[in-house]
């Protein structure tokens, strides 16, 4: 199972790469948005980073323009992934590309249909999203289990990969029905590692430690005088 950033911010990505757990990077407009940046210039800076796939969206709603979009991508990073959304004209754009050898993901799945037709027409990953539908009184993780059992019993080789999640919880029940690929918010992977009682586990560990160090210390001491 692989662990994806869902973001564009430099300092996260960095961070989560010094923990040696990171298989790769999704952004989207929103996320790129949010750092200011010019597009290309944070791209190029991530593909410096990791070395996984970094999945870069396309903002073009006509299949050409997507392609186009792809072909520019894909200078600025040679493990760029080209995420179009999940309408007829993207999946267009899935076909002419793999043609190409470029890989996708299709983003913006809601329903375990459109995984389906995301599939065949040749999608390298495709994005069911949990929270957002969870947002709206559905079961987000229905869809992402689905997606997950109808990919695999026809054999396609799209990979799950389980968006839009919103916390550890996400991330467990995407593990247990089996994506391939979650990607996060960097929140949600720091809370991952996280325990009260592990830290408290620590301090004791080490407060015994130091009384055993202390005690040994002043043993020594006094056998020396
Ligand atoms: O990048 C796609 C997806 O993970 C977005 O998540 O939190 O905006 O629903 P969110």
């Amino acid at each position: 199972m692989k662990f994806f950033l869902d973001t564009a911010n430099l300092e996260q990505i960095r961070k989560a790469a010094s923990w040696d757990v990171l298989d790769g990077v999704t952004t989207n407009p929103t996320l790129v948005a949010k750092e200011g940046r010019e597009h290309r210039d944070l791209i190029e800076e991530i593909g410096r980073i990791v070395s996984g796939p970094i999945s870069v969206e396309t903002t073009s709603l006509d299949a050409d323009g997507m392609v186009a979009e792809a072909g520019q991508f894909v200078d600025w990073a040679p493990n760029v992934v080209v995420k179009v959304p999940m309408t007829p004209e993207g999946l267009r754009a899935v076909a002419t590309l793999k043609a190409r050898g470029v890989r996708t993901n299709v983003t913006l799945v809601f329903t375990p249909m459109q995984a389906l037709l995301a599939a065949k027409a040749g999608a390298y990953f495709v994005s069911p999203f949990a929270g957002r539908l969870d947002d709206i009184g559905h079961v987000g993780m229905d869809v992402v289990r689905e997606a997950v059992e109808i990919l695999r019993s026809y054999d396609y080789e799209t990979q799950v990969l389980a968006a839009s999640l919103r916390g550890p919880l996400h991330v467990l029940e995407a593990a247990r029905v089996g994506v391939d690929i979650v990607t996060m918010p960097f929140a949600t992977m720091e809370m991952m590692f996280k325990h009260p009682l592990t830290d408290q586990g620590i301090e004791r560990f080490l407060a015994d430690w130091r009384r055993l160090q202390d005690a040994l210390k002043a043993k020594r001491t006094t056998n020396r005088s």
